[in-house]
């Protein structure tokens, strides 16, 4: 399996707790891909961050393909989080000043690759999420599709098997969110990759396999959905 977590719960505050995850318990084999829904304050956005080590449980313990993050440490999580691990997110959170190319090329010049050989990936990346005529231009010339699109093909960039989404299509107009479904679903197709995707959207729920339905902490409502095929 490639993500798994057994009893896992986050809490917030001294006095009056707050349970933002309450026994959360559930497993994820490669190339699912499972929305998950609730209301806002459910613990979507922290059951994401957990599972991408920017925060740590309270207690419960979570594996990604098989390594406790727990027993990790800051190096190998840092690791595990930029070569298995893609996130985007509903505000797309590309860097003001770089061009679509740098961009997606950040992750790899952090990781120490050189100036050109990490643009020459970002672009081959830009070109499979069918932005190749806009590299060089900034998040500002771009508009809310293309930029979603940016962040996807950063997310991307060193081909991890799980791709985390908080709201991908939450700032997009219906067409264009539809467009990113379609992106990700021939992705999907190309790479098998594992997706986790918050949504309110029942559109980009009826993409995916599963969808789990959280409430005060807990999953409350597990369904398995046959996943609608988008696009050709
Ligand atoms: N850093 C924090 N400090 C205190 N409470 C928090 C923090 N982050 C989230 N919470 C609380 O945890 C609960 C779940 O939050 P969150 O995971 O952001 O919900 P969702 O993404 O479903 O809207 C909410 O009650 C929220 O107020
Ligand atoms: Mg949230």
């Amino acid at each position: 399996m490639m993500i798994q977590l057994e009893n896992v719960t986050r809490e917030y505050g001294d006095g009056k707790l707050v349970h933002a995850l309450d026994g959360v318990s559930l497993t994820i084999d490669r190339g699912e891909r499972v929305a998950v829904m609730g209301p806002s304050g459910s613990g979507k956005s922290t059951l994401l961050n957990l599972i991408c080590g920017l925060d740590e449980p309270t207690s419960g313990v979570i594996r990604i393909d098989g390594a406790d993050i727990a027993g990790l440490d800051d190096d190998a999580r840092t690791r595990l989080r930029r070569e298995k691990i893609g996130m985007i997110f509903q505000t797309f959170n590309l860097l003001p000043t770089l061009s679509a190319t740098e961009n997606v090329a950040l992750p790899l010049r952090l990781q120490g690759l050189s100036r050109r050989d990490a643009e020459t990936r970002a672009n081959s990346m830009l070109g499979k999420v069918g932005l190749a005529g806009r590299s060089s231009h900034r998040p500002d010339e771009l508009s809310g599709g293309e930029r979603q699109r940016v962040a996807i093909a950063r997310a991307l960039i060193f081909d991890p098997p799980i791709l985390l989404a908080d709201e991908p299509t939450g700032n997009l107009d219906s067409h264009t969110g539809e467009e990113i479904l379609t992106l990700l679903d021939n992705l999907h197709r190309e790479y098998n990759t594992t997706v986790l995707m918050v949504t309110h959207n029942e559109e980009a729920a009826a993409y995916c396999d599963r969808v789990l339905r959280l409430r005060d902490g807990r999953v409350v409502k597990e369904e398995v959905v046959k996943a609608t095929r988008l696009g050709g």
